[in-house]
């Protein structure tokens, strides 16, 4: 079966060499679909030339390229994957939300089998974490390397049953799991229309599991050998906030520009 990953991502310093990174590794995989969203008005050329040189089968969208990309999905139109407006002068907006659920929007569309996956751009992945999600038929979970004295969000399991969660920031939440510990099947997907992710900060994961109703942790597939293997760790690159926001423009192969974004 295919597996769709879904990765929403932005224009700042540190995004080529995330993308490079996460590219490299997506090219280990094989039947993978890479649908990069940007959350942005347009399409960064910078990042589509990259796209062109991994050479992993990719969809790259934002809100604004979908009707020429998909001319019949009239119902695409009025999704953007730009970040709403309320929300971008925010501090502490959530992140990625508009992005994911246009990539959901997607595999409804385009996707009869498979299972997709949220994979943020700045993670690091081991190959072996797609060939687990792959056995995804409904929802599947599995542990999450932190970088935070918890190390490790995962469900916990005893006599191959789940029997809670552990993780750093529980919040009362009924599914307290990083966005990285979870895989929907496509056929699943389909079946939950209204599967959606909200822009609650904090809640995207909570909310979005909860829309998959019916719903519950009984009916999780347990993967990485009953949640006993990592294979993804939620990394954050260092952000440098000295450094000036600068627009690089390439005239074919000449770089003929800099300016401030
Ligand atoms: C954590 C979670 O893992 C995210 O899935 C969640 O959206 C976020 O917190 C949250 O709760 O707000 P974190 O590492 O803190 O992730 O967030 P980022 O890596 O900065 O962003 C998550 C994803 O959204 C990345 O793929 C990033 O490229 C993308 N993003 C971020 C956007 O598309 N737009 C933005 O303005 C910021
Ligand atoms: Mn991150």
């Amino acid at each position: 079966p295919q597996v769709y990953v879904i990765t929403p991502t932005y224009r700042r310093q540190e995004q080529l060499a995330d993308l490079t990174r996460l590219g490299y590794t997506l090219k280990h995989v094989p039947n993978l679909l890479w649908l990069l969203i940007e959350d942005s008005d347009s399409l960064n050329p910078l990042v589509a030339d990259l796209l062109k040189k991994i050479n992993v089968p990719f969809v790259h969208l934002n809100g604004k390229v979908l009707s020429i990309l998909i001319p019949n999905s009239l119902s695409f139109s009025n999704i953007s994957a730009r970040i709403p407006e309320e929300y971008q002068k925010k501090k502490g907006k959530p992140r990625g939300v508009s992005n994911r659920n246009l990539g959901l929007e997607w595999i409804k569309k385009n996707a009869t089998d498979g299972a997709f996956y949220f994979a943020d751009d700045d993670n690091t992945y081991d190959p072996e974490l797609f060939e687990e999600i792959r056995k995804t038929v409904n929802v599947s979970m599995f542990p999450v390397g932190v970088c935070t004295p918890y190390q490790v969000s995962s469900p916990i399991v005893r006599d191959g049953k789940i029997i809670g969660f552990y993780d750093g920031w529980k919040a009362g939440r009924k599914f307290p799991v990083d966005m990285a510990g979870f895989a929907v099947g496509g056929k699943f997907l389909l079946s939950r229309p209204n599967a959606t992710m909200s822009f609650v900060m904090g809640k995207e994961e909570e909310d979005f599991l909860r829309s998959l109703d019916p719903f519950e942790i009984s009916d999780i597939e347990l993967l990485a050998s009953n949640c006993t293997k990592i294979l993804v760790w939620h990394t954050r690159t260092q952000k440098n906030a000295e450094a000036p926001a600068i627009d690089v423009k390439y005239n074919d192969t000449n770089l003929v520009e800099l300016r401030k974004i």
